[in-house]
């Protein structure tokens, strides 16, 4: 029980930290959001269940749910002069870049965000971000084609609604599929949030100095963009494009082994076991196929799972799937573009960065993040004049 740990208050004030909210035991592959395991919040809630339970510690009653479910819906929808903002960017602009700027310009929208210690408005600032995330990824990829934006329609639920803003007059075959809206509200669940990760935990960092959770989940969202944590899904489709068939995973693998880069969507900081959530996404893959239709990458995923965990070099390097290995394959057969994989990674840990931003900002020992370092530089020295410099 964690609870009775000791430790030193200056603990906190570097980037490690106490939480109460995820649970991860790497050897044995176990996650759990405030003790629940995942896999019982993936079958049997829903993802604003799930945020009402990371950020305010239970589950939801009916009522709490009803009036969760009411404040989001009435904050999707996007200030007309942030549209405006997005119109500003080259059609190409990849969608991370103008989700990083969009979050942070929406700080000036609401700039009575940064009272972070008013309880009542940090729950609606908290509402905003959640509610306005599918929104701003929808308009990137409309804005991508040159289309009309679709404005959010509140009789849809939280995913529905986000397929909806997506594909309406565009691309209509999964609009409110409900096995794909429900698949994707279950992979949401599975991103919303993973302990200190290094989103998170910049957003720790950045929240320590109290500013408002607009430009501390637009940092957050800019550690995600990196290939080496959210940006992995995009580049395991990469990947797998790069190895094109089943029979030619050998051959990758072999070249990984002899330094030729590293497996994408496997190994990660914590898990030296399974990743559970990758585990579900498998799951989730063989329900989306159904209405999607068998994609053959997934071959070449299962191979390349086949072959790695049976190869020594990555089962003495505890490298197994982690939750990216998957969930990209099931976006790319739902229809969405590669591009927009990371910001589909964000859309969820946005929960995630606001639950754990908002525990640190009420723990009374938390300070200012200040990590200390081990200095390896030059002892004292004196200038020499610009004449004598050689
Ligand atoms: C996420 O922290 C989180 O919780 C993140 C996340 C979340 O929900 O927020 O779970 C999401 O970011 C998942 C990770 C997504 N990234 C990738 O899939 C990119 C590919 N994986 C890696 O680059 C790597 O595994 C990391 C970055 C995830 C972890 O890197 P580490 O900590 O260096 O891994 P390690 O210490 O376990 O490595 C041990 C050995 C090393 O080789 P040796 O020096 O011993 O020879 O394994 C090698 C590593 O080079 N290795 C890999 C590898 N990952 C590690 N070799 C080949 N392929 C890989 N994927």
């Amino acid at each position: 029980d964690f609870g009775l740990m000791t430790y030193d208050p200056a603990f906190l004030n570097t980037s490690s930290c106490r939480s109460a909210i995820t649970y991860i035991d790497g050897d044995a592959g176990i996650l759990r959001y405030r003790g629940y395991p995942i896999e019982e919040l993936a079958e049997k809630c829903s993802f604003l269940e799930v945020s009402w339970l990371l950020l305010n510690g239970e589950l939801p009653n009916p009522n709490e749910l009803s009036e969760w479910t009411g404040l989001i819906k009435r904050h999707t929808m996007l200030h007309e002069t942030t549209k405006k903002f997005l119109e500003g960017y080259r059609y190409d602009a990849h969608p991370m870049g103008m989700l990083i700027s969009t979050i942070a310009a929406l700080s000036t929208v609401y700039p009575e965000a940064k009272n972070v210690f008013d309880a009542d408005n940090r729950k609606l600032q908290i509402a905003r971000l959640i509610a306005k995330m599918p929104t701003i990824c929808a308009y990137c990829y409309r804005h991508h084609f040159g289309l009309p934006y679709v404005y959010p329609d509140n009789d849809l639920n939280f995913t529905e609604n986000f397929m909806n803003m997506m594909w309406k007059m565009f691309e209509p075959k999964y609009l409110a599929n409900p096995i794909l809206s429900r698949a994707l509200d279950i992979l949401f669940i599975l991103h919303a949030d993973h302990e200190q990760n290094c989103s998170t935990n910049t957003m720790r960092c950045v929240g320590s100095a109290q500013g408002d959770p607009y430009v501390g989940c637009s940092a957050a969202a800019a550690a995600l963009y990196g290939p080496l944590h959210g940006g992995a899904n995009e580049e395991v489709l990469k990947m797998l494009d790069q190895i094109g068939s089943k029979d030619r995973v050998a051959g990758f693998i072999h070249q990984v082994k002899e330094g030729g880069g590293k497996l994408m969507g496997f190994g990660h900081r914590v898990y030296k076991n399974y990743d559970p959530r990758a585990r579900i996404i498998k799951w989730a893959a063989e329900q989306v196929f159904t209405v999607t239709g068998y994609n053959k990458k997934i071959e070449i995923a299962l191979e390349l799972e086949r072959i790695a965990l049976e190869d020594d070099y990555f089962v003495k390097r505890k490298l197994y799937p982690n939750v990216d290995f998957y969930s990209g394959i099931i976006y790319e057969a739902m229809g969405f573009r590669p591009d927009l994989f990371t910001v589909l990674f964000a859309i969820p840990r946005v929960v995630g960065w606001l639950a754990q931003w908002q525990e640190m900002l009420l723990d009374p020992e938390q300070k200012i993040a200040r990590p200390r370092q081990i200095y390896t530089g030059h002892g004292e020295r004196h200038v020499v004049p610009m004449a004598d410099r050689h």
